[in-house]
């Protein structure tokens, strides 16, 4: 809740007064493992291309983009018919500025009887809502962060809502549903005539199938992607949603007009063409996170298992051992769960300094 006092002349509305803006803390330091970001920049290669691509474009920057992005929508059917066997057309997909945007775009567009998602998830899902005016609803996990799904389900079926979320691997837990699961929701909510919104900002790192594959069977799931973690595109700002061509026809409703630029079309073209090299450090990634679990567990912490490019881990005084870590150099990010902190999957280097920092501060176990 924000300390903040609004002067009496800004007709600020008044369900936004007691918010504080959303953001991490963005503190200068030698490893900065708090935003999930893939720590590898763009090869120089990807560089290359990205400048050509922007070159190519930049003649025509007196103009309007694509107001539909139809060739990047295209791409990105395409690739996501390449790692999930899927048969989508650019008309199931949809672009914005980060799936931030996406996420407030189905909020704009489909919210009427409110959103249901499950604590602790991403901390943006009820945010946009608030900041869209829809109703948030929170469900529960079990202590140990799994989706009791036999209780969700009941959730769906007594609140109704317009919109369900789920985030798999969830942030900031890190751990994952199923696909049978997923399904089982889905049709929980179909009943309900409500849209399963299956967040998967960080299925990459993830080996369990993607939601993705139930697109075909079941018109109400919606799926979310972005390029800023696996892609380590974050500075782009490009999300996309997969889903039904109707849903597709709401999101041009809500859209703001020529809303993704010229550039950011360009870049994130640059992106999909070089997706194996992109997507090349997510083995290194998983390989890094398995050993920094371990090394977590060595120190004696627990370790939610995780699925995703960070891990949560348990630590007595959250708040100690984050100032603590910081005063050494390394960022990471206190979610507010008690008891546990999140740390992002850095560069060696990076992971190694963590490490370290955690044992001094641990008093030199
Ligand atoms: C679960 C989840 N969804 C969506 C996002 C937003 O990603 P972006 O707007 O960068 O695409 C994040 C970012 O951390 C996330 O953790």
């Amino acid at each position: 809740m924000s300390q903040h006092q609004w002067p009496s002349w800004l007709p600020l509305r008044a369900d936004l007064a007691e918010l504080s803006p959303y953001g991490a803390p963005q503190v200068p330091s030698l490893a900065q493992l708090n935003t999930n970001e893939n720590p590898y920049p763009p090869s120089p290669e990807l560089v290359e291309a990205i400048v050509a691509r922007i070159s190519e474009v930049a003649g025509t920057l007196n103009r309007y983009p694509d107001r539909d992005a139809i060739k990047l929508r295209t791409a990105l059917a395409q690739f996501l018919n390449n790692i999930s066997g899927t048969t989508l057309s650019m008309d199931q997909i949809w672009a914005a500025n980060g799936s931030n945007e996406i996420i407030q775009s189905l909020f704009l567009a489909c919210a009427d009887r409110g959103a249901l998602g499950f604590t602790p998830s991403y901390s943006m899902h009820p945010l946009i809502a608030r900041v869209a005016g829809v109703r948030w609803h929170e469900g529960h996990r079990r202590t140990d962060f799994t989706l009791d799904i036999k209780e969700a389900i009941a959730q769906v079926l007594d609140l109704q809502p317009g919109l369900t979320f789920i985030t798999t691997p969830n942030n900031p837990t890190g751990t994952s549903i199923s696909v049978d699961e997923i399904a089982q929701l889905a049709r929980a909510c179909a009943s309900v005539s409500g849209l399963l919104i299956v967040d998967e900002a960080y299925a990459e790192f993830s080996r369990d199938i993607s939601a993705l594959t139930l697109l075909g069977e079941h018109a109400n799931v919606v799926v979310i992607r972005t390029m800023s973690k696996a892609f380590a595109f974050a500075g782009v700002r490009l999300g996309y949603l997969a889903g039904h061509k109707e849903l597709i026809a709401a999101m041009l409703l809500v859209r703001l007009p020529y809303h993704l630029s010229t550039l950011t079309q360009a870049a994130a073209m640059a992106a999909l063409e070089f997706q194996e090299q992109s997507l090349a450090t997510v083995a290194t990634l998983r390989e890094s996170r398995d050993r920094l679990a371990q090394a977590l567990e060595e120190l004696g912490c627990t370790v939610v298992p995780s699925s995703a490019n960070f891990i949560l881990f348990s630590v007595e005084h959250p708040n100690k051992m984050w100032r603590s870590l910081l005063d050494q150099g390394v960022l990471i990010r206190d979610v507010g769960l008690s008891g546990y902190l999140r740390v992002t999957v850095g560069n060696e280097v990076e992971n190694e300094r963590f490490i370290s920092a955690l044992r001094q501060s641990l008093g030199g176990k």
